[in-house]
């Protein structure tokens, strides 16, 4: 298979730790048999520096060109004080909407090697596996309208959270259509005893449930989800949520999980699916070479299980990241009391030799 990819490094750690994903997926084609045709472009911070624009058009026809896109991270402190639509982040806001990918699926697995790195205790943490689906396109992140007027003293903003009942009937579905391979079990996260817009979620969550009668709904606050994902964080299969209380929700499983540097993402549910590591830019330890590079080559997986439906790669990145862990390896986020912390590259070179340590037996009986 011919698997044609835009990689956005972006700013920050992004382009490190996506060069260690990189690496790891050309591991993949070749142990399979497959070829990857990747294009880097600009998005963030750097295209603004380069283009004074956070996505420039030649980067956004070229993920519309591609089968999938994977990113690193965008944003940094340079660009605090500029106006909204030219900072980084509106690039990849910009990206997330025009490609349509309005699904965000965030897992967080405690990984049995990783118990020890996470601030909970082991018997807390052990067999966490929670899957945040978080709404991406819509509610306060793209509702209108919103502004800041008024001279500098006396000025107010607006941000407007809306959703319309189509937005939320289309994540409630995947939602539900996940829990059913998995452990059947969706708690729905909203704030429906203060916010309207999470009233409605509510009803049209209730309504979408009763077409998947094997899957169980509960509902919860986002103060409460907060509380019982740090007391009780295994006790979560299938997290639905919309846009603002998913990352918010999944910056905290990634630290209950051992470190937010672990957390890959998938967006999808549009024309081009969208890979990216949950974590940002990390501007404070960028180009040193320390980062974790895992979030972004577990975003890699999720690449080949959701754009390509390759499971067995994507199950040879996952098992590889486990063996590498459970053999001691960690980079400085993870390591704990004397454990040696490996650098970026050192941990992406890891995650390539146990691939292709699996993948040579695999392509040797595909070709008998
Ligand atoms: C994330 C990030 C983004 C978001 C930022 C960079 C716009 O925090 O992917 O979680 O808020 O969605
Ligand atoms: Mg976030």
């Amino acid at each position: 298979m011919i698997l044609k990819l835009t990689i956005l490094p972006g700013d920050g750690i992004g382009p490190e730790v996506t060069d260690e994903a990189v690496r790891v997926l050309e591991t993949v084609a070749l142990g399979f048999g497959h070829q990857l045709e990747a294009t880097r472009k600009d998005i963030g911070g750097v295209a603004l520096v380069r283009s004074k624009d956070p996505l420039p058009v030649d980067s956004l026809e070229a993920c519309l060109g591609s089968q999938a896109v994977l990113l690193g991270a965008v944003g940094g402190p340079a660009f605090d004080s500029f106006p909204s639509n030219l900072r980084p982040e509106r690039g990849l806001l910009r990206l997330r909407q025009e490609l349509g990918v309005f699904a965000n699926l965030r897992p967080a697995v405690c990984f049995p090697a990783l118990e020890d790195s996470s601030p909970l205790r082991p018997e807390v943490v052990r067999g966490t596996d929670v899957l945040i689906v978080r709404e991406l396109l819509g509610g306060i992140y793209f509702g209108e309208p919103r502004q800041t007027s008024g001279a500098v003293g006396s000025r107010v903003s607006i941000d407007t959270m809306r959703y319309g009942e189509s937005e939320i009937e289309r994540i409630a579905h995947i939602a539900f259509q996940l829990a059913r391979k998995r452990r059947r079990q969706v708690t729905s996260v909203d704030k429906a005893n203060v916010l309207d817009c999470s009233r409605l979620w509510r009803d049209v969550v209730t309504r979408v449930a009763k077409g998947y009668p094997e899957v169980n709904l509960s509902h919860m606050y986002v103060d409460s989800a907060a509380m019982a994902l740090v007391a009780r964080p295994a006790g979560f299969d299938v997290v639905l949520t919309e846009n603002m209380f998913g990352d918010i929700l999944s910056d905290q499983a990634g630290a209950v999980v051992g470190s937010l540097g672990m957390l890959g993402s998938a967006s999808i549910g549009g024309k081009v699916g969208l890979y990216e590591p949950i974590h940002g830019s990390a501007p404070d330890i960028a180009g040193q070479g320390i980062a974790n590079p895992l979030g972004a080559i577990l975003s890699g997986a999720m690449l080949l299980r959701y754009s390509f439906e390759l499971e067995t790669e994507a199950a040879a990145i996952e098992s590889a990241v486990a063996k590498v862990l459970d053999a001691g390896h960690r980079t400085r986020d993870l390591a704990r009391g004397g454990q040696r912390a490996l650098s970026t590259s050192e941990m992406g070179r890891q995650v390539s030799d146990a691939i292709r340590d699996q993948a040579q037996p695999a392509a040797r009986t595909a070709s008998r």
